[in-house]
């Protein structure tokens, strides 16, 4: 006999392919829509599905029982008490189907509807009469039992159907002898009950003991117990119900009226007459970018649940999607019977390239931006959107609670002349409330960036409330907005602009994006006429030169691939180790790889006549910066062997555009492989001389202290200069903390090196006991090595770990504490994130 369990994690539903191999008959029970996985599994095995059973009218999803009648003939089974409008068998109590060697029986179990039934499973080939299994549908969950109150706009009463069930437990599941397995029809996640297990399988003797709805209490007891605190349902449940009673078209039907590609323009006629814009990118993405009055449901949670309870089942939806992810995007809507996708936007965000004035943003903020500004003068009103028992458990002091569930009656609650931070517990909800306040002209909004998972990590990691004493931050950036970049950057600081990359975005393309380049600033952004403007370049050279822009032209121009990288990258994960104070906590986001455009700094050097005893480049740049009480400006130094290799450039543009004032227009400076403070931007003197740079940033900070050194007494002679970039690479993909669906588990990263190739990158899944190879992928063979490991997780918590090797066999150390030093620079350790594998997939 064959039993397999089909787990949907995003619907937190479980199915079942019995087969009898040697017949070759098999049956489905409560199937989903999309019935491929069944077909091909019989197919494989030799068997054909010919019976399809439904152990009750699903509220939660439409089932695929018309899908395999009309595919594969399967016959529809139904219990005794069903009434549908299409052609189908009853059965009662007792009856049975017979696969070749295989029974099933069927057990009437009245309760979470009234024509609910259990199925018991023989395998008559080992026992005759002892059930081998319970298929328990929605009466017996494991940890909890089908609430009966999901009828009452049916006309059935919770405490008619409690009464049921009572009896459907007590009088039949529970006279089953202790060793049968229990198999379920949903899991933790699903709103048909309020404390179902992560198992997914359990015996009647498990259940017996320890499920809270299976202990002695009279009827009128269990009643009461089993209706308390139920959790509220979309209201699409009681469609699907009904739904599932009907002839109706199939899944395949539907896909195919509805996978239509629409232009930008039919789409916006389409919102016109009151189509629903739905993108079903991840918040990281849609905050970069989306369709103006477009709503956000990721693909990657629980889609068809919020899209069920979030849009409206009588009106058009257009999807907006990565490309190649549309069809997941309707058939998973397709999946709680929302048949009215119009079509989907062709070629995705793409389509808006030319259409900028139809783009909008959504600002995204760190748990310590928030908490900064809400000690600031105005502090923005927070906004919890997770359920009320949610809230009650655990909240951020002073937010309120509006649920996601009830977002858009409540709506007109919410202040409209107030800045409002909207949160969830880890930022997939607060996309879909964000994007709602947003359609309904909000303006003044930010997204948490990681919801309260990512406030309380920071509040453990200060001891504070988040942010304190991390980083001096400014007014809030939507004041000034910033400065052309892209919102969704983690944004540090505003005054100056300290601002990463979100990971989730970091590693998608081997060039960065110009918008979502990070930012390291020390002083404000100097404001620069392109006329007046002029390099000089003096010190130890034989004709000291006066440049301006167009001067500069004449020079050869050069185009250079190359990576910046903070020498603060990765700084974070020091502070974990020891405190580090007033410094920016960059996580591995301050790094970036962009084709830099401009003349070489050769060339010019080269035309002003270096002296013999020239041994370095010195840079400084026209902004100020203050430290230590005083105005400084910014600049340092470069070997000139360094300065005299063809890759180090003087750029004016990024990416192929002006370099934009925020990255140093109009003129910085690029010097490959180095730490980023090097590439002096918004240049403005070149000093050859025989010693490094006497300039605060290079002679008294980015020098790398020794470990022992813990306090700011330190001065020149404690330390070195930073100059060269040591080999170091880190995770993307996973992010720290990500739950993911399925045991696949595709990580990406970069890795970078002070000038010499990357050979190889290693992960590890037994925190570095075994390591395997990582692929390196393509690049232009300059700056970053972008590489990816497609890995087979176990389900549960894992660990990822990963680490570098260049070509000189260098590699990066196991633990950060053995490189901790006080400013927390250069932190190259092996890079770890936890994640979780939920073991199901949910595509
Ligand atoms: N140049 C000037 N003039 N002022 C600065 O504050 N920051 C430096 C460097 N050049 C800085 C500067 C640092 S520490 C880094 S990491 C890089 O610029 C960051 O470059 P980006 O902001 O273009 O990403």
């Amino acid at each position: 006999m064959i039993l397999k369990q089909y787990y949907l994690g995003c619907l937190a539903h479980a199915s079942y392919l019995v087969a009898d191999e040697a017949s070759g008959e098999a049956a489905v029970v409560d199937p989903q829509r999309d019935v491929d996985e069944y077909v091909e599994d019989a197919r494989r095995l030799g068997c054909r599905i010919g019976c399809v059973f439904l152990t009750h009218f699903h509220a939660d999803f439409v089932a695929g029982h018309l899908e395999l009648r009309d595919r594969e003939g399967a016959r529809i089974y139904l219990g005794a008490r069903a009434e549908a409008e299409y052609d189908f068998t009853p059965l009662g109590d007792q009856e049975a189907i017979d696969l070749g060697q295989v029974r099933l029986e069927i057990l009437e179990t009245p309760g979470h509807s009234p024509e609910s039934i259990s199925i018991l499973v023989y395998d008559r080939a080992k026992e005759q009469a002892h059930p081998h299994a319970v298929l328990s549908g929605d009466t017996l969950f494991i940890g909890d039992v089908g609430r009966p109150d999901l009828r009452a706009s049916l006309g059935w009463s919770a405490e008619e159907l409690g009464g049921m069930l009572y009896d459907s437990l007590h009088g039949k599941l529970l006279t089953l002898p202790d060793d049968t397995l229990v198999y379920p029809a949903h899991g933790a996640g699903s709103l048909c009950g309020k404390n179902l297990s992560t198992d997914t399988v359990s015996t009647i003797g498990v259940q017996r003991r320890y499920n809270y709805a299976l202990q002695p209490m009279a009827r009128e007891e269990f009643v009461r117990v089993v209706t308390a605190e139920q959790p509220d349902t979309p209201p699409y449940f009681t469609y699907d119900a009904v739904l599932n009673t009907k002839e109706r078209p199939t899944l395949e039907q539907a896909l195919e009226e509805e996978l239509k590609p629409l232009s930008l323009d039919e789409v916006l006629a389409l919102a016109g007459q009151g189509a629903q814009l739905l993108d079903a990118r991840d918040p990281a993405d849609f905050a970069g970018a989306h369709l103006a009055g477009s709503v956000n449901i990721g693909l990657g949670g629980s889609y068809a649940t919020w899209a069920g309870t979030i849009l409206a089942r009588e009106r058009p939806i257009v999807v907006v999607a990565e490309p190649g992810r549309e069809q997941e995007a309707a058939m998973r809507l397709g999946r709680i019977g929302f048949d009215n996708v119009a079509g989907y936007l062709d070629d995705g965000m793409q389509a808006l390239e030319e259409r900028p004035g139809l783009v909008d943003r959504i600002e995204r903020i760190t748990a310590g931006t928030l908490a900064e500004q809400l000690g600031g003068p105005e502090p923005p009103l927070v906004l919890d959107v997770r359920s009320e028992p949610e809230w009650r458990e655990a909240r951020i002091e002073g937010s309120s609670n509006v649920p996601l569930a009830h977002f858009e009656e409540r709506i007109g609650e919410l202040p409209r002349d107030r800045r409002i931070v909207i949160h969830c517990a880890s930022g997939y909800r607060s996309a879909i409330a964000v994007s709602l306040l947003r359609r309904n002209g909000f303006d003044n909004l930010a997204d948490l960036v990681g919801g309260l998972g990512a406030w309380e990590a920071s509040s453990r990691e200060t001891g504070a409330p988040a942010g304190d004493g991390r980083a001096r931050l400014g007014p809030s950036p939507l004041e000034r907005p910033l400065a052309g970049k892209n919102p969704a950057l983690v944004v540090w600081t505003t005054e100056p602009l300290n601002a990463e990359t979100p990971l989730e975005l970091l590693c998608r393309s081997e060039i960065t994006p110009t918008d979502l380049f990070y930012v390291r600033n020390h002083g404000p952004v100097p404001e620069v006429d392109p006329l007046s403007w002029r390099l000089t370049v003096e010190g130890l050279v034989r004709e000291p030169l006066t440049l301006s822009l167009d001067e500069l032209g004449r020079f050869e121009r050069a185009t250079v691939t190359a990576t910046l990288s903070c020498a603060g990258n990765r700084r974070s994960e020091l502070a974990a180790v020891s405190a580090i104070p007033r410094q920016v906590p960059w996580g591995p986001g301050a790094v970036g790889n962009a084709v830099w455009s401009g003349v070489r700094l050769r060339d010019v050097l080269i035309a002003a006549g270096v002296d013999e005893d020239a041994r370095h480049v010195a840079f400084a740049g026209l902004d100020q910066a203050e430290e230590e009480g005083e105005l400084l400006q910014f600049g340092g130094s470069i070997p000139l062997e360094k300065a005299l290799s063809p890759d180090v450039l003087l750029a004016d543009e990024m990416n192929g555009e002006p370099l934009p004032p925020v990255h140093g227009y109009p003129l910085r400076v690029v010097v490959p492989g180095y730490i980023g403070a090097r590439s002096v931007k918004w240049l403005s003197t070149m000093t050859v001389q025989s010693d490094p740079s006497a300039n605060y940033f290079q002679a008294r900070t980015y020098r790398l202290f020794p470990s022992r050194v813990r306090t700011e007494t330190s001065t020149r002679e404690h330390g070195f200069p930073l100059g060269e970039l040591p080999i170091n690479s880190a995770i993307c993909r996973p992010l720290d903390g990500e739950a993911m669906s399925g045991t696949k588990l595709i990580a990406r990263g970069y890795a970078i090196t002070g000038g010499r190739e990357i050979e190889r990158v290693e992960v590890s899944l037994d925190r570095g006991r075994t390591f395997l190879a990582a692929e390196l992928l393509d690049g232009d063979g300059s700056g970053w090595r972008l590489w990816q490991a497609d890995l087979e997780v176990a389900p549960g918590p894992g660990e990822l770990v990963v680490r570098a090797w260049d070509s000189a066999a260098s590699t990066q150390p196991e633990d950060p504490a053995s490189i901790w030093n006080l400013k927390g620079y250069l932190n190259n350790a092996w890079h770890r994130v936890r994640f979780t594998a939920t073991g199901d997939a949910c595509r």
